[in-house]
């Protein structure tokens, strides 16, 4: 069993710990918060059996965990992995997984140096539709992509942490991380960004981007859109000449459907069940590596974190 500590008992720490309940591979075995009174109650509501700790610094000292999954605001996430690095413990690190390529290279030099394993939580990538969707590409089933387009939206614009320049807020940070990932995983690594529109607010908060991509021969054209104003239809589509991939929703693949040229459907898959332990995918996926001796998650290799990250610097760059 691989044992987790999670660091920060915010809200997606708590839908995860909710996911891992019973996991086979995985079992959350600390909590720690800034604040005692929060990390217990978080170990109650979620995890009862998780030893509680007062303070991050603590469980990244702590001799019970195997990995520790970053889960704070974004701004927050260079300064916790290099303080669990430090300590030589294994690291999963939320989305976006830094905040610029800079902080991303530091870290991975920081691991590299001490063999510690790191993988950013970019869940989607560990689901297995994603990888059925590759693996159609792989064997040719639509030929040589030529379009892809996504689009993420959520009506989360009350949400404080979004509304926060401090905490790394704004659409793209939030939401286009997993378009621009979508892009990567279909367009491929050779990908540039050719423009830009995103609305802002005082603060200098995204919350609408719509940004395009393409291959560097420019045989590929990319086009995503993510708000946080608004609930959209969050589908992602890749044309290609034979046919076309169609998957449903682009941050956790519910359905994918594969078409011909004339939107006749050849296969469709539906996730099932499976759609909502999306989250349990990554943790297991981290138990296989470490178990393996990788310091780096086969699905979400260290490359593709710099690429997006690379990615994030440019279209922020152009806002
Ligand atoms: N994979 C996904 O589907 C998904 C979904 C949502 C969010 N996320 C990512 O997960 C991360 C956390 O998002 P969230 O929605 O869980 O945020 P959240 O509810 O605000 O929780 C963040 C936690 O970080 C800790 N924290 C440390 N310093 C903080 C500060 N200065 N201000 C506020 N909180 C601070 C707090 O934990 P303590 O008080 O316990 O110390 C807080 O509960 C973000 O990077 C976000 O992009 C991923």
């Amino acid at each position: 069993m691989l044992r987790v500590g999670i660091l920060g008992c915010g809200g997606i720490a708590a839908k995860i710990a909710d996911a891992l309940k019973g996991n086979k591979k995985v079992v959350i075995a600390g909590v720690a918060s800034r604040e005692r009174n929060k990390a217990k109650k978080f170990a109650a509501a979620h995890c009862p059996d998780a030893t509680v700790f007062t303070g991050y610094e603590k469980l990244a000292a702590s001799d019970e965990i195997d990995l520790i999954y970053i889960a704070t605001p974004n701004t927050y996430h260079y300064e916790h992995a290099i303080m669990c690095i430090k300590e030589y413990k294994n690291i999963l690190v939320e989305k976006p997984f830094a905040m610029s390529k800079a902080e991303v290279d530091s870290i991975f030099f920081e691991a590299k140096n001490r063999n510690v394993f790191v993988a950013e939580a970019m869940w989607t990538s560990y689901t297995p539709l994603h990888k059925k969707v590759l693996e159609w590409l792989d064997e040719g089933k639509i030929g040589a992509v030529k379009y892809v387009t996504a689009n993420l939206g959520y009506d989360i614009s009350n949400v404080a942490r979004l509304n926060s320049p401090v905490l790394g807020g704004g659409s793209y940070l939030d939401l286009g991380v997993y378009t621009t990932n979508f892009a990567l995983s279909f367009m491929g690594d050779d990908i540039k960004v050719s423009r830009v529109f995103a609305r802002q607010i005082s603060s200098g908060i995204d919350r609408d981007t719509s940004y395009s991509m393409e291959s560097e021969d420019g045989s590929i054209l990319g086009n995503f859109y993510v708000t946080m104003c608004a609930n959209t239809d969050k589908m992602g589509v890749i044309v290609g000449e034979k046919g076309k991939i169609i998957a449903d929703n682009v941050n956790n693949f519910r359905k994918i459907t594969l078409l011909t040229t004339d939107d006749k459907i050849v296969e469709e898959i539906d996730a099932g069940e499976d759609y909502l332990l999306g989250y349990a995918h990554e943790f297991e996926a981290c138990a296989d590596a470490i178990k393996k001796g990788l310091i780096q998650a086969p699905d979400m290799p260290w490359s593709r974190t710099i690429k997006i990250a690379q990615i994030n610097d440019a279209v922020r760059s152009m806002m």
